[in-house]
């Protein structure tokens, strides 16, 4: 058990799964205050404050972070992570659909960093870390409405870090290749060749595996800590190298 986040009071939301999840037992674990707000937060870490919200919902989001404030006694951190998927070209889905993903995806992040701000404003260390994706930076075939919604995502990052930066707040962004998690393991299991689409994307990404939610959630931490105090309006890719690197194929 470290001691970097002693003292430190953070919310995650979609942190009864996957990223969020890992990244608030990670957080406990360094000795940070941790409330989840999720739509299902019974599958919360144990020590975390499980706080039912929908992060598409006005009246939700504000009386869901006021309750996390009253129960940590203010807020330095907030993680933007909850999100949901979508698939197929700019010509699939209705356009409620797309309505619905930028609802969640990018409005969800706006309505909770509003709720959010006057109590960041108070904190000596404040920072926000969004997590956004490879989508926003790469074109991925049949991921037009995700990748939109994932671009406004990190260009939000960036507006709001210039916003608040004199404030003292942080913004910063996670852009995860192909994680390891329960989302993509439903993916999985609905496609016609399960193993065939997992070595897909196990290829995809340079190191030839996928990414761990372990491995995301450090990199929030990061972010989120005194070691990133210098670092406001960036994206960190941890993406098994998928952004960066260009390899011949392999044999
Ligand atoms: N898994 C990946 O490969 C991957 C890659 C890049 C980015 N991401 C991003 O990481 C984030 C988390 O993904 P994950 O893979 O851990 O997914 P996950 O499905 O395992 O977990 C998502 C969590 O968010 C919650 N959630 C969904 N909609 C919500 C809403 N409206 N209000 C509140 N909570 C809500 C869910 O209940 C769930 O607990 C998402 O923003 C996703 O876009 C994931």
């Amino acid at each position: 058990m470290t001691t970097e986040f002693e003292g430190f009071r953070a919310v995650v939301t979609g942190g009864g799964s996957g990223i969020g999840r890992r990244t608030a037992e990670e957080l406990l674990a360094r000795g940070a205050a941790v409330a989840v707000l999720d739509l299902d937060p019974s599958t919360a870490p144990d020590g975390a404050h499980p706080i039912r919200c929908d992060v598409a919902d006005d009246d939700a989001v504000r009386s869901a972070v006021a309750a996390a404030a009253a129960r940590l006694g203010g807020i330095d951190g907030l993680v933007n992570n909850a999100g949901i998927g979508a698939q197929g070209t700019v010509e699939d889905g209705d356009l409620d659909e797309w309505r619905t993903v930028f609802e969640i995806n990018v409005l969800g992040i706006v309505r909770v960093t509003r709720a959010a701000l006057g109590h960041l404003r108070e904190s000596k260390a404040a920072a926000v870390v969004n997590t956004c994706s490879i989508a926003a930076t790469a074109g991925l075939p049949r991921r037009a409405l995700y990748s939109a919604s994932k671009g406004a995502v990190e260009s939000l990052t960036r507006a709001m870090a210039a916003d608040h930066v004199r404030e003292g707040i942080r913004f910063n962004c996670v852009n995860p290749g192909t994680v390891d998690t329960p989302w993509v393991r439903r993916l999985l299991d609905a496609a016609t060749d399960p193993e065939a689409e997992a070595e897909a994307l196990r290829r995809r990404q340079p190191t030839g595996r996928l990414v761990s939610a372990t491995e995301v959630a450090g990199a929030i931490c990061y972010l989120l800590g005194p070691a990133a105090a210098a670092t406001t309006g960036t994206s960190l890719a941890v993406d098994g190298g998928m952004s960066g690197l260009r390899l011949p194929p392999q044999r």
